[in-house]
């Protein structure tokens, strides 16, 4: 009956796409749980590379049931260009299931999110502009449209009618901008809504149902803990809970069905949009890691800020998830390096202006945006690793960085990727047993 979880234990792109594709192999079903097409999630098999930003990164098995749960936003647009994306490229889609309970990001959504962050000027977000935020804004306040609202034409116009009313108001007297026309959106989202039927299900009940007949269920989080809504870097997050409770919530599943909680960390840390990030690197060797990791945006391009591994944030995202194991990336980017810095703790400033060092993570955003990394130094290898299938034939200096960063952020290594492929991963301990 095992549900496993894998979420990001960083800012994102920890390549959850790469280890979700690993376990798929032995899974009956994938399940993404929040967030939309923000994510950008790549799987490399051979010559060919996909990069899912909707669809759960499990699809690209054959024998796995891809499944949207309710807690994620889907744009039917976006999810139809996917769909048809991957279907010209020999992937079958056909098996996809949709939560008849996901809301739906309208065209509306993008607007504002664009129009928003234009307004909020240096206090903005950098949110991917993919309409995110001001769809789990309507789910909040109850003026959300549903996966199953898309089938009943009067239905889904008082539900638009009841959305746009105050957004309209907004768009002409506030921002300057044309007023969103009702039917225009209506007979939109109504075609959408044909095109989607065949997908749409209980997924609650097909993933119960599933877990009970002794199925395998990965719950696959988009973002990460550190762009949490609630346990992030506030207000520089997502607007979703990428934490592992996340995945119960995001697809009504019940917690007593999870018997792994899977993080995936970079070897080193990268963020995308604003908000502190105290290991951040801005000289040469920020850029070294950047060209070295080919750190670009999957959804967006943007050049992705660097910087060092932070124990802290591991150790936090060890704490907020209850992970039991680690899958550790990326750690082939390292290699050349004479010795790697490894935040251990941060130095801040208190409100009343003392310095403290502390080791765990700071209730305080001030004092996190202020936090100064206290490194400890590992010594580097140069070898490649690349093509290494066991943690024994590890160089031993890799082997130490391994296990330091082990010890540091309090739970086990249990797979590390050596490089992008499928077969660039060392398995230590097995993630579906
Ligand atoms: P996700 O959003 O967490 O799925 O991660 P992304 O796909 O946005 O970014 C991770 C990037 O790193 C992708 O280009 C992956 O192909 C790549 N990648 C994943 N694991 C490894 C690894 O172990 N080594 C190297 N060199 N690249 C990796
Ligand atoms: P994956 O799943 C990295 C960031 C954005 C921005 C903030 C809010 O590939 O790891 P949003 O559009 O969600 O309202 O933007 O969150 N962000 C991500 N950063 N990886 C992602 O997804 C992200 N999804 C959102 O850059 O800072
Ligand atoms: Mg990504």
């Amino acid at each position: 009956m095992p549900g496993i979880i894998l979420i990001g234990a960083q800012w994102g792109d920890e390549g959850k796409g790469k280890a979700t594709d690993l376990i798929g192999t032995k899974v009956d079903y994938v399940a993404r749980f929040n967030g939309g097409n923000n994510a950008g999630h790549t799987v490399v098999v051979g010559n060919e590379s996909y990069a899912l930003h909707l669809l759960p990164s499990g699809i690209i098995n054959p024998h796995v049931t891809p499944v949207i749960g309710n807690g994620v936003v889907v744009d039917p647009e976006v999810l139809f260009q996917e769909i048809e994306g991957l279907e010209s490229r020999g992937v079958d889609c056909s098996k996809l299931l949709v939560s008849s309970e996901a809301h739906v990001i309208a065209p509306y959504h993008r607007t504002l999110d664009k129009v928003t962050e234009r307004f909020l000027g240096k206090h903005k977000i950098g949110t991917t502009g993919r309409g995110i935020g001001p769809a789990y804004a309507d789910k909040i306040n109850r003026v959300g449209i549903r996966i199953h609202d898309l089938f009943n034409a009067e239905h889904l116009r008082n539900k638009v009618e009841a959305s746009l009313h105050q957004k309209n108001q907004m768009l002409v007297k506030l921002y300057n901008r044309r007023e969103i026309d009702i039917d225009e959106t209506v007979e939109d989202l109504l075609k959408y809504g044909e095109k989607l039927k065949p997908y749409v299900a209980n997924t609650s009940l097909v993933l119960n149902q599933a877990l009970d007949a002794g199925k395998t269920v990965l719950f696959e989080g988009g973002q990460a803990t550190m762009l949490d809504i609630d346990h992030g870097t506030y207000p520089f997050v997502t607007s979703s809970n990428p934490t592992a409770g996340g995945a119960c919530t995001g697809t009504g599943v019940g917690p007593t069905k999870i018997s792994r909680v899977i993080g995936v960390v970079k070897a080193y840390t990268t963020r995308v949009g604003e908000g502190p990030f105290p290991t951040e690197l801005f000289d040469e060797s920020g850029e070294w890691l950047r060209q070295q990791g080919h750190e670009f945006g999957v959804t967006t391009g943007r050049p992705r800020r660097c910087g060092w591994f932070d124990a802290v944030v591991a150790r936090y995202a060890t704490q907020v998830n209850g992970l039991t194991d680690f899958v550790l990336t990326k750690l082939d980017v390292l290699t050349g390096l004479d010795s790697i810095p490894v935040c251990v703790a941060y130095d801040v400033t208190t409100t009343d202006g003392q310095t403290q060092r502390v080791s765990e993570m700071p209730v305080d955003q001030s004092e996190f945006t202020s936090a100064t990394p206290v490194y400890e130094q590992m010594p580097g290898w140069k070898e490649d690793i690349s093509t290494v299938h066991s943690f024994d034939e590890l160089p031993q200096a890799t082997q130490n960085y391994v296990h330091r960063l082990e010890e540091i952020s309090g739970c086990r290594i249990s797979a590390i990727g050596t490089g992008p492929q499928r077969d660039h991963i060392i398995e230590v301990h097995s993630l579906t047993d």
